[in-house]
This record gives structure tokens, sequence and C-alpha cells, in this order.
């Protein structure tokens, strides 16, 4: 285990002015997405679109890395270029998806458990070969009458400990992601209790695991109202309230927390994570974007699969981009939508 080189990765990926693209979507899911554009879901459509996305010119101003799956690591550019290589050339550090997916928990209604750890050494030895430096590991957690229950949330961050572990046995900096869902009718200020419980156990089981912080990022759900509740939180009391959270619940030596985006419009993501970072308080770690959806939105639409349209698919990205990057430094104004 090399302590400097995942130290080194994982600063990169939260350095100052750029994020991280998530570009991980499983076959199923990118599916539904191309669905929203009348787009049939071939590989080869999907290669084309990833790769719009990845060749866009000037995107390593703003992105940090990128978060790809499985299929997508083995693909290549139009030129023949693998992926991973065509990142890193650039100066943008491939990252993989590697959990196998949130399936139902056992003896738990409405409750999940992440699975993917068998087999999961032999896998990320794989992927460091294809040229990952980075993984990520998704676990969902719901909030519910009486949920989470302890078990969900115990499972779930032992999950992801045990594979934070095994990333950083195989030089790759874990992307830890308890991902506590916006739906629902709650309030601001019970997300705000659940994920300081969530976020304290992942800590703890963290621990318990010897994970090495500092070669760690955080990527959490901002604190909100619940997307049905009747009384949504302002911009400024989401700021407030993800800041307070974090400063209870995230250990100093984390060094970046790039947050999901969970299905927030784009711009309402861009302007509470600018947000954020303007407020004026303790924030020993950087604050910064791992979207898939905030992104990405914009682009898919403008593409719509056809080859004449990868143009403004890349601006549009580029675009949200640019607004993600500037709201990493607090830099945002909403001028720059019209610019
Ligand atoms: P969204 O930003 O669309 O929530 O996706 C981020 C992600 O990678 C979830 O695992």
């Amino acid at each position: 285990m090399n302590l400097e080189q995942l130290e080194m990765t994982a600063q990169g990926m939260a350095a100052p002015g750029r994020g991280i693209l998530a570009a991980d979507e499983s076959t199923p899911t990118i599916g539904k997405r191309f669905d929203t554009i009348n787009t049939e879901s071939t590989e080869e459509n999907r290669r084309a679109y990833r790769d719009l996305l990845l060749t866009a010119s000037g995107m390593e101003e703003y992105i940090s890395g990128v978060i790809m799956y499985d299929e997508t690591i083995r693909q290549s550019s139009d030129d023949g270029t693998p992926f991973p290589q065509l990142l890193s050339d650039k100066g943008v550090i491939p990252g993989i998806k590697v959990d196998m997916g949130a399936k139902a928990l056992a003896g738990f209604d409405g409750e999940k458990v992440t699975e993917g750890l068998d087999g999961l050494r032999e896998r990320l030895s794989e992927y460091y070969g294809l040229g990952a430096r980075f993984a990520k590991w998704r676990a969902v957690i719901t909030i519910g009458e009486d949920l989470p229950s302890y078990a969900c949330v115990d499972v779930n961050t032992h999950a992801l400990a045990r594979y934070a572990a095994l990333c950083q046995e195989a030089d790759i900096v874990p992307i830890v992601e308890p991902e506590i869902l916006m739906d629902g009718e709650h309030t601001i200020e019970t997300s705000f209790e659940t994920t300081v419980d969530v976020l304290s156990a992942l800590f703890e089981a963290l621990a318990d695991m010897d994970v090495f912080l500092e070669g760690t990022i955080l990527k959490p759900n901002m604190v909100l109202s619940g997307y049905d509740s009747s009384d949504q939180a302002s911009v400024e009391e989401v700021a407030e309230a993800t800041v307070t959270c974090f400063q209870r619940s995230v250990p100093a030596a984390v060094p970046g927390i790039c947050f999901l985006s969970g299905g927030q419009s784009d711009i309402l993501a861009t302007e509470h994570l600018n947000a954020m970072n303007q407020l004026a308080t303790e924030k020993p770690w950087k604050l910064s974007f791992s979207y898939g959806r905030a992104l990405q939105a914009a682009a898919l639409t403008a593409w719509r699969g056809e080859a004449s349209n990868v143009a403004a698919a890349q601006s549009a990205f580029l675009h949200r981009a640019k607004c993600n990057g500037a709201a990493t430094i607090g830099g945002y104004a909403p001028e720059m939508e019209s610019a």
C-alpha cells in the first residue's frame, strides 16, 4: 500500500476549481437515460455518448476525475485510444464503479444493502492494470417511518469499510458513498439527523478497518428537505445545514467531500455547492462535486443520439462543468448561466 500515492490521488480528485464526472451508469440505468431521448441503448451508442463527454475539449479544466462503468473502462475513443489513457493523457484521473448494486435487504422491507465484496480484490487488481486510480461504491439509505433501521446502516457502513480497505490495499482511492435518498416528505431536520447518524457510523466503521482517511473521498448527499415536503429549505439553509452536519461527523483528515446530485435540478445542485463554499465557517475539507445527472442532463438532451449534435452536447456539458468548477471555490454567479 502506497500511502503517499493514495493521498496525492485523493488531493488531485478534490483539487480546487475541479470536480468529478460520474459517468458510471450501469447498462440498465444508462438505458433509462437513453429512453428519455428516444435513443437505443446499444454498446456503440453508449460508447459514442461517453466519447463525446470525455473528448469535450477543455473539460480537464473543470473535471479532475471520471467514474466509469466496467464496460466503459474497456472501451476506446473514435481514434482508438482507450478511455483510461485518453483521460490520463489530459491529466484527468480514471475511476471505476466497483459495487454490484443495491439489493433488497432480507428481513427489512423497503431497505437495501449494496453487494459486490466477493472477488473484489481480484477485480481491483485488474482495474488498476486498466488504469483506474480511484473507485466508487454506493450504499443506499432510505428515510421513512422508522427508517433507516440500525441494521441497514450497520451492514452498509460495514460493507463500505471493507470495500475501502480492499481499494487501498490495491493503491486505489475509495470514494465512499452512503447516499441517503432525498425522496420523501421528511423535513430538512430529519435529513440532518439521519445524515449525521449515518456518517458517524461510517467513520467508526472506517476506523475499525484501519482505512487511511487522507487517501479517501467522501461522496454524500446534501442535507435537503425531502422532495415531497411542503416546506422546502432555501439554498442558504441547505448550505448551512450540510456544512454543520459535516463539521459534526466528518474528520478533518478527509481531503475532499464530493457531492452526488441525487435528482436535484442541475442549476440548484450548482447553487447549493457554491453557497457552501461561500460560507464563512471552518471547512477543513474541500467541498466539490461528483455529479452524474446534474452534469449530464443538458448534454444528453442536446445530443439525442445524433452525431450531428455532438458539438452542441459537448458545449452543454462544458458549460455545466464550468459552472460547477466555479462553485467549488464559491465563484459561481447566476449570470454565468447566460454568458
Ligand atoms: P447523481 O449525481 O445523478 O446522483 O449520480 C451520482 C452518482 O454517481 C451516484 O452514485
